[in-house]
């Protein structure tokens, strides 16, 4: 092959992304604010997943302000449902130091930027790129993707060594003038074409500078470790309710997985003896079933239906709440599945 050409590689990538890029909300603003919460979104979840949240989210908190100034579990709740939360809880803190640090305005260099609270090199790299228009790398999965491609390298992606190798490749290679377009072009293709099964090479604006391509590598890359099966827990859940309809829910330690999110009382199934109080009544052991896949581990969730009676001395984090005090607490996507079945189950009471 020839050697690598970075003018035409540029003016390949861009008029292609100036020509095919897809009209996303965030693509029509430049406030720092709005780019920085989008790509934190972005992360580890798909764009069409991503775009009623960023609605949503820029509706309640239409500034940095009025997210720094927002309650947690108000964050939480808008939150809810696109998963791996602590994005949610560091994104809230980061703004409320920007606020305190940088009177509300999003640093714009890469030394300060890094400093807020779950902001690394890709998100760093991205905001000033598109925001600021700083030539800064922002290489997250799909652009080493891309990357490995191009240049042909079998190094594990997976390793932080790996990254800053393809952070260096992209400040050699980036358009100084247009890094916005530049980065998120490089997105795009790794969205679009260069997608990890079955790559679009035969209509790719780059398959000319693509080693991989020449080499018909192109299945072969990225390389990545094995992956680990993922464990399963076996769960048993309580809908504990009282007389009055009230149900016992409780709030998940401030650290961990799915920390502060709310959720029904829950133990691994062995211990499941102490989810009841004394008086518990039984009505239904396999109420339902719940099946909650994380990208680490499995929940297997029985849940079992019970009255007790009115509890006043719950626990610190645990609270007796009625139907409509629910709908306001932050529960997480396998425990509002719970949620959703005992609404059902209110409504079917009240049409009887
Ligand atoms: N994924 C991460 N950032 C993105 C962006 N700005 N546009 C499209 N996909 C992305």
């Amino acid at each position: 092959m020839q050697v690598f050409d970075t003018k035409q590689f540029q003016e390949e990538l861009l008029d292609w992304y100036e020509d095919q890029k897809r009209d996303l909300p965030w693509r029509r603003e430049r406030d720092p604010y709005r780019i920085w919460v989008s790509e934190i979104m972005l992360q580890q979840t798909k764009v069409d997943t991503v775009i009623p949240y960023f609605h949503r989210f820029m509706e309640a908190f239409p500034t940095l302000e009025a997210l720094a100034t927002a309650e947690e579990q108000e964050v939480l709740k808008q939150w809810e449902g696109l998963g791996y939360y602590s994005r949610a809880r560091n994104l809230h803190q980061a703004v409320q130091e920007v606020q305190e640090y940088y009177g509300g305005n999003v640093p714009d260099t890469e030394e300060e930027i890094k400093k807020l609270r779950g902001v690394g090199p890709y998100t760093a790299g991205a905001v000033l790129s598109i925001a600021y228009g700083v030539p800064a790398p922002a290489v997250d999965g799909n652009v080493m993707r891309v990357l490995s491609r191009i240049f042909s390298i079998y190094d594990d992606v997976s390793k932080v060594s790996t990254r800053k190798r393809f952070e260096a490749i992209i400040r050699s290679i980036i358009a100084e003038e247009a890094p916005s377009d530049f980065n998120q072009g490089l997105m795009e293709l790794g969205a679009v074409i260069c997608t990890p099964t079955s790559p679009g090479c035969l209509i790719c604006p780059v398959q000319a500078q693509c080693a991989a391509k020449e080499e018909g590598a192109q299945e072969l890359l990225p390389v990545k470790p094995k992956k680990k099966p993922p464990k399963t827990q076996h769960l048993t859940a309580g809908v504990l309710v009282d007389r009055e309809g009230n149900v016992l829910v409780e709030k998940r330690p401030d650290t961990g997985l799915l920390a502060k999110l709310w959720q029904f009382p829950n133990v691994p199934q062995e211990e499941e003896d102490s989810l009841f109080p004394p008086e518990a009544v039984i009505k239904d052991p396999s109420w339902m079933q719940v099946r909650h896949v994380f990208s680490h581990l499995v929940w297997e969730v029985r849940v079992v239906y019970a009255e007790i009676d009115a509890v006043d001395a719950v626990g610190e984090r645990q609270r007796m709440v009625s139907m409509t005090e629910l709908e306001d607490l932050p529960f997480s996507v396998s425990h509002q599945k719970i949620l959703q079945s005992l609404k059902k189950q209110r409504q079917g009471e009240n049409q009887n």
